[in-house]
């Protein structure tokens, strides 16, 4: 596997990270919003977007399993890390790297609505609308991509290259 070309710049990130959490400020403001990234993938996209909110905020990481060491999902979800705080009432803001097949987020959105949370919205820094199996929609969402196998700011190709500053497109072969 081999990076081909850099399709977002991390200029292009930082501008567009600025935009969501102004989005964010706006729709949660005066309110408490838990905030929960989803491991691995979204640390770094996590860790810039929550310095960009102004409303006030509790950080979580949750640890879902997808993908074993591939490019295709396996449908499953498996939970490998669960949070601590109790979220009864409370609004939650997921935060993902990318939406692919939709699996992962629809699943997830589900299983929190069943905490008793007051709201759920999703938040993804990539959209992969055409790889989508479900009708999963996210709430802030930051590029539209095509069908392409993406790695760096935190988005990894079994397990390498997360910590490249520009998004990347891997040639898998
Ligand atoms: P979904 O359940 O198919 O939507 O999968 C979402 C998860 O798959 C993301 O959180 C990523 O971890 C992973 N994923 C999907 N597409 C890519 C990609 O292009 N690069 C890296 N990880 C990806
Ligand atoms: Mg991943």
């Amino acid at each position: 596997m081999n990076i081909s070309k850099t399709l977002i710049t991390k200029d292009e990130i930082t501008e567009k990270v600025k935009a969501i959490a102004a989005r964010i400020n706006d729709d949660y403001r005066g309110r408490e919003l838990y905030v929960i990234g989803i491991l691995n993938g979204s640390f770094i996209f996590m860790a810039d977007l929550i310095r960009e909110l102004d409303v006030d905020i509790k950080v979580e990481f949750m640890g879902v399993s997808s993908y074993e060491d591939g490019t295709e999902s396996t449908g499953k979800l498996r939970i490998t890390k669960d949070i601590k705080l109790n979220l009864n009432s409370a609004d939650v803001l997921i935060v993902e790297d990318i939406i692919d097949s939709g699996v992962t987020a629809a699943r997830l959105v589900e299983m929190l609505k069943s905490r008793n949370l007051h709201s759920v919205k999703v938040c993804a820094l990539l959209n992969k609308q055409s790889r989508r199996v479900n009708d999963f929609t996210a709430d802030y969402i930051g590029f539209e991509i095509e069908d392409e196998f993406v790695v760096g700011y935190g988005l990894d190709c079994a397990g390498k290259f997360r910590q490249m500053k520009d998004i990347c497109v891997v040639e898998l072969d």
